[in-house]
């Protein structure tokens, strides 16, 4: 039995379709992810779960027992549904010590002191914030008050934990930190999580599965490598990771950038599904293409250290595109004229939408 079942379940806010008939299971002790830029619906769709917000179609089933359901006007309020929840800003009380921020909503639920105690230790103990018991909030850095958000769920014992961009105040290197924690802290407790990012990389880092939406639409449910390798669309393949989009024409069955013949042809398979009566752009990641002794002529624009990764600017015709290579491996300087070679090439329909990244 899954841990969530969301059936058809729709939201509207005036014209806005926030979340459009997304069908989703959840299965038990599973790490899952909604992806996709800023406003589609990912958060909307969170506190339907939470019971913060009510459906406006569909139904919604956590461990066979029905939540919520606008066909039968159902609706379980978010205090019987005992989530764990982490929410988009810190929500930590000021006025409280982190040990009273932790043990707080079990003095709510009316919990015996013992087990109050026991838990909020156990909570504290879990998130390493044994030594900050007594501490208030505000002496605490961004990790550590994160971490108390972080504890207050744990301490519920939650069968399904919701956790809402819960990094998103912290700096690169403490979402790294915290990233790992989360996930050791699922595995330990075993609680299923539903993780809500706008961040490919964490996504990809925490999940077992994860799902990319777009203005309230999914647009594909998979494992975090299967939708890097095989995207379902250009949207997709946009949002996650970096992304070449180069516009081309076939002529006498071979590959040309547009208005870049000069440049010669590109590498590669013309897939058999192509048609001609459509503009198409060939797809790759900046990774996948090599500098080769043949190949379509390109001139390098500006070249960045990124550390261990170098990233060129290169320009074919008017088109720019990025690639980047192991330090190294570099070989090109800027100006320089160079050849490319592409791996793995995706075709895409040249007006289909990609994602603006957030
Ligand atoms: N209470 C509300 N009233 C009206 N419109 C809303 C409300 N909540 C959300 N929306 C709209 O619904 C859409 C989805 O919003 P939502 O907050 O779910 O996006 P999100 O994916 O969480 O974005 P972000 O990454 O910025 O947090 C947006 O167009 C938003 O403006
Ligand atoms: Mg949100």
């Amino acid at each position: 039995m899954p841990a969530l079942d969301l059936i058809n379940v729709s939201k509207i806010f005036g014209s806005v379709k926030a979340v459009d008939r997304l069908n989703l299971q959840v299965e038990q002790g599973e790490c899952f992810s909604f992806l996709g830029p800023s406003g589609c619906g990912k958060t909307t769709t969170l506190r339907m779960i939470a019971g913060f917000e009510n459906l406006d179609e569909g139904e919604l089933y956590c461990d066979g027992k029905l939540f919520s359901s606008s066909y039968k006007r159902f609706y379980l309020p978010p205090e019987k549904r005992d989530f764990g929840m982490v929410f988009q800003a810190f929500a930590v009380w000021p006025h409280m010590t982190v040990y009273d921020n932790v043990a707080f909503p079990l003095h709510l639920k009316r919990l015996q002191k013992q087990e109050i105690k026991e838990r909020t230790e156990m909570a504290l103990k879990a998130t390493s914030l044994t030594k900050e018991a007594e501490m208030f909030p505000q002496k605490l850095s961004g990790g550590q008050q994160q971490r108390i958000a972080l504890a207050r769920a744990v301490a519920i014992n939650p069968k399904v934990m919701l956790l809402d961009e819960p990094l998103s105040n912290l700096d690169p290197h403490l979402r790294e930190e915290m990233r790992f924690e989360i996930k050791e802290l699922q595995t330990r407790f075993g609680f299923t999580v539903i993780y809500v990012t706008h961040d490919q990389s964490e996504a990809m880092a925490l999940s077992d599965r994860m799902l990319v939406m777009k203005e309230g639409v999914v647009q594909q449910i998979d494992n975090p490598l299967k939708i890097y390798d095989n995207p379902a669309n250009k949207f997709v393949f946009s949002f996650i990771g970096l992304s070449d989009f180069i516009p081309v024409e076939v002529k006498d069955g071979k590959v040309f950038v547009k208005d870049a013949e000069d440049c010669g042809p590109v590498n590669g398979q013309i897939p058999p599904e192509y048609d001609p009566s459509i503009s198409y752009d060939i797809a790759c990641r900046p990774g996948e293409i090599d500098f080769s002794p043949t190949g379509v002529k390109a001139t390098v624009v500006r070249r960045t250290y990124l550390g261990d990764i170098v990233d060129y600017l290169l320009r074919i015709g008017s088109v720019d595109i990025r690639v980047q290579k192991p330090r190294r491996r570099s070989l090109a300087t800027v100006g320089e004229t160079c050849h490319l070679k592409f791996n793995r090439l995706l075709w895409y329909d040249h007006s289909e939408e990609t994602a603006s990244k957030t």
